[in-house]
């Protein structure tokens, strides 16, 4: 269960306007470029509509053309996966998804997983932000028998290709040694992708050399993760594959909104995450999206001031900055949930993902002081996993960084932000704090349900629909043409 100082939460006092304190310059710069408190408190009334709507598509079973697409199974997707485990153990999705990332950590030491957009920017996002940053470089012995995991199937650059095979072939030399064996998650959920299907043919020859033609594994240690139907399917259906060795994405989730179903689960549980945890930090997220008060609920707080923001005061850009490196990729993963979701009928914020402080020196300075037409999301996690690392004395002193002997990489971190922030508050840049209190599949759970649950609210908020992404058909369309 979900201990109350492991909550998410979501502090958005700076994107306020003040109440009514004495005037200055900067007091009638933020009533002109911050959310007037009373609009917020107007909006709450609707907000909680909203949410009895979103709640209640959860139930529909005939959708109405209005609502089409509809794709709302990944609100209750984290409760169903726990209880289905809890009932049918290994016959479960999870069992399922835990016997073959079980079957491949045994079996190779190197992973290759294939998707693009929603079918691996999730499980990219849980590989940087959950596991050692130097995993791939680690001794084997130390990464505790969790394969090197690469991402390939989201480009068609032949180069980056050339190199994964090139690597591939250096280090695999031996097929009957598991620390050169190799095996492949490939994920589709259409099945008609071509990047990823292109990447998959040729992995599957390059396979069928170091394998052989007809060895076994050219099955057991690949693994398509897909839809119902389509070509990924049939593919292989027609290849002999045995239905063990797949896993099925569920027809009612979306692509950006699958990192729960397999899509996500299996690289996370190859990769030796706790993906049950992952799944209750998830449900709680649902159970406070659905239970709790606007002044409790992170994501109906999210949805509204984002959305105020963006659609009532002027600022479409959305800037996500990350205060760790290892979130740079979840940062990512939402830059697709929120282009793709409300990216539609010539409206939608543009989301943009920054890493701190590194990217106070890039991007630091437009913030600043650059146009007005944006909102800054700190995502920022409280405690480090490792201990801090002291600056200590040093007999040199040019630097002058003796003065900081007692002083460790985090409170550098935090003054950077309270700086940061502080700078924000004086020119009347709205910014708000979206708090982690530590890395952990717990806290990633609950944010990624969070951001995916908030992106829908908004949706609903705007008149958009947030399931579908019909304008990505167009470039598919062309490029098959143009191939032809
Ligand atoms: O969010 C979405 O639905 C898309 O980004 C898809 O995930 C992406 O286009 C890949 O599709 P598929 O899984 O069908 O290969």
């Amino acid at each position: 269960m979900q201990l109350p100082d492991e909550s998410v939460e979501y502090l958005y006092q700076g994107m306020l306007a003040g109440g009514v304190e004495e005037w200055t310059p900067t007091t009638e710069l933020r009533a002109r470029h911050c959310l007037s408190p009373a609009r917020l408190k107007a909006i709450v009334p609707q907000l909680v509509q909203i949410r009895s709507q979103v709640a209640a598509e959860r139930e529909l079973q005939q959708v109405p053309p209005e609502l089409q697409p509809l794709d709302a199974g990944f609100i209750d997707l984290p409760q169903k996966t726990l209880d289905d485990h809890r009932r049918k153990g290994d016959d479960s999705t999870l069992g399922r998804v835990l016997g073959l990332a079980n079957h491949l950590r045994e079996q190779v030491d190197r992973v290759v997983i294939l998707g693009i957009g929603g079918s691996y920017l999730g499980g990219r996002a849980l590989f940087e932000s959950l596991c050692h940053s130097y995993h791939n470089e680690l001794p084997a012995k130390v990464r505790l028998k969790t394969p090197r995991i690469y991402f390939e199937g989201n480009n068609v650059d032949n180069d980056a290709l050339q190199d994964l095979l090139e690597l591939l072939d250096n280090t695999c030399v031996d097929p009957e040694l598991r620390e050169e064996r190799w095996g492949v998650i490939v994920i589709s959920k259409s099945g008609g992708t071509l990047e990823t299907a292109v990447a998959y043919r040729v992995l599957r020859s390059e396979a069928s050399k170091f394998y052989g033609p007809r060895a076994e594994e050219l099955w057991h240690l690949f693994v398509p993760i897909t839809g119902a139907k389509g070509k990924l399917r049939d593919l292989s259906t027609a290849l002999g594959f045995n239905d063990d060795y797949m896993l099925t994405i569920p027809d009612n989730i979306g692509g950006r909104y699958s990192v729960l179903t397999p899509v996500g689960l299996l690289p996370a549980a190859v990769m030796g995450l706790d993906v049950r945890a992952l799944l209750l930090g998830a449900m709680a997220m649902t159970r406070r999206f659905l239970e709790e008060p606007f002044e409790h609920n992170p994501v109906l707080q999210y949805a509204a001031v984002n959305y105020l923001m963006s659609e009532e005061c002027g600022k479409p850009i959305r800037v996500l900055a990350v205060w760790s490196k290892k979130l740079e990729a979840l940062g990512l993963w939402y830059d697709q949930l929120l282009a793709e979701s409300l990216g539609k009928q010539g409206r939608g914020p543009t989301p943009l993902t920054v890493v701190q402080t590194r990217d106070l020196h890039s991007r630091g300075q437009q913030h600043q002081e650059g146009a007005r037409d944006r909102v800054i999301n700190n995502l920022i996690v409280k405690t480090p996993r490792t201990p801090p690392i002291l600056l200590g004395m040093a007999d040199y002193n040019e630097d002058e960084l003796n003065a900081l002997n007692r002083k460790g990489l985090p409170d550098l971190q935090s003054a950077a932000l309270r700086g940061t922030n502080q700078a924000y508050a004086d020119a009347a840049r709205p910014t708000a704090d979206l708090v982690l209190p530590t890395l952990s599949e717990h806290t990633i759970g609950q944010l990624m349900q969070m951001l995916m649950l908030a992106t829908v609210v908004e949706g609903r908020l705007m008149g958009i629909n947030p399931y579908g992404q019909p304008g990505v058909e167009a470039y598919k369309r062309n490029m098959k043409a143009l191939l032809k």
